[in-house]
């Protein structure tokens, strides 16, 4: 891979900082609860499946000032740093999956020594990231059945390595195409305001040796009018029963092109990313992020201080455009209310 999102080595957790991508590779030490909130805040570690490996780590580290043997005060501040966590951002479920099963171990060891149970949280959050790397693994072994030798790939902000603990969601099936000898081509749109397909996706594909073009997020109906385009996979934050898939802002305007111009649409997902507790897409929660974010870059004003902005981060594909969800345990077809059920 030649780089690794999340480390956990020696007791200490460390981050690549993407906001520094692509001009600096340097990673960030996050040693308390604070670092831990303000990283996923800040988009230093960002990615459904990142948040949630690094979540399950930052419970380890948040406990850290917890020394005390008192199992009613140690659980106390186990639910004060859950809470506090699934404060820092509400669309991506992986990081409330990932808290939920961190709480739900310790309280099914509540019997335990409070060393013994921060012990075991540990193990948990090594399995959580363990199990990420696996998925990912197989997401790209499955989904890369669907790729053809000679397809031009358009993907939509960072669904790779990146944004997990392993190979990628979207991304991995274009990394297992290329390791089974298809030639593939992959159009990333640059993904307005924050540009994670811009700083992350193209420089992370560019690290694999994919064949990459950057293009801006406007371009991508004129790609897919001309032909150019044969398949879209991008991957998701929070999918309902139905199938509906949130993913990063801008998602839904390409599943709509997808289906102007017949290019199957596919969404590439572990099962962490699933939310059976949604009916549909309607009820996800939808991060709206600071107007700045839209109004500068770089520190140069982009637009008139004084300007309105509506900013949220990410959108919903109703199930209906999606051609297919890759998983880890298969490629799930409509209707989704159906097939979504070999997940649970
Ligand atoms: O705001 P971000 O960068 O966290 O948004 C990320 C996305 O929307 C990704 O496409 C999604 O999390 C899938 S990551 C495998």
């Amino acid at each position: 891979m030649g780089f690794k999102t999340i480390i956990y080595r020696d007791n200490k957790l460390k981050i690549i900082d993407q906001r520094q991508l692509p001009g600096r590779l340097i990673l960030k030490h996050c040693n308390n609860i604070k670092d831990i909130y303000n990283s996923i805040k800040t988009l230093t570690v960002r990615g459904a499946p990142a948040i949630g490996v690094f979540a399950a780590y930052g419970v380890c580290v948040g406990l850290r000032t917890t020394k005390t043997p008192d199992r009613e005060k140690f659980f106390k501040a186990l639910s004060k740093i859950i809470s506090y966590l699934k404060k820092s951002r509400p669309t991506a479920v992986n990081l409330f999956w990932a808290l939920d099963r961190m709480e739900g171990v310790a309280y099914k060891n509540k019997d335990k020594p409070t060393k013994e149970i921060k012990g075991i949280l540990l193990k948990e959050a090594k399995q959580i990231n363990r199990e990420d790397e696996i998925m990912c693994k197989r997401i790209g072994i499955n989904g890369a059945k669907l790729i053809r030798s000679g397809d031009n790939i358009l993907t939509h902000c960072n669904a790779g390595a990146l944004a997990t603990s392993g190979e990628g969601t979207a991304l991995s099936v274009i990394y297992a195409a290329k390791k089974r000898g298809k030639r593939v081509r992959v159009y990333a749109d640059e993904t307005r305001p924050l540009l994670q397909g811009a700083r992350l996706s193209a420089w992370e594909l560019k690290q694999k040796g994919i064949d990459v073009t950057l293009i801006c997020d406007n371009v991508a109906a004129t790609l897919m009018k001309q032909g150019k385009i044969d398949k879209i996979i991008v991957g998701a934050d929070r999918i309902a029963a139905n199938g509906d898939a949130a993913n990063k802002i801008g998602t839904y305007g390409v599943a709509v092109l997808a289906k102007e111009h017949k290019v199957p649409f596919y969404i590439a997902a572990p099962s962490s990313t699933f939310d059976f507790s949604l009916k549909n897409g309607r009820d996800i929660p939808i991060e709206e992020r600071d107007p700045d974010e839209v109004k500068s870059f770089g520190g140069l004003d982009t637009a008139p201080k004084n300007i309105k902005v509506y900013n949220p981060a990410f959108d919903v594909t109703p199930s209906n455009f999606i051609s297919a969800i890759i998983t880890e345990k298969g490629i799930l077809t409509k209707p989704y209310s159906k097939s979504l059920k070999s997940l649970k």
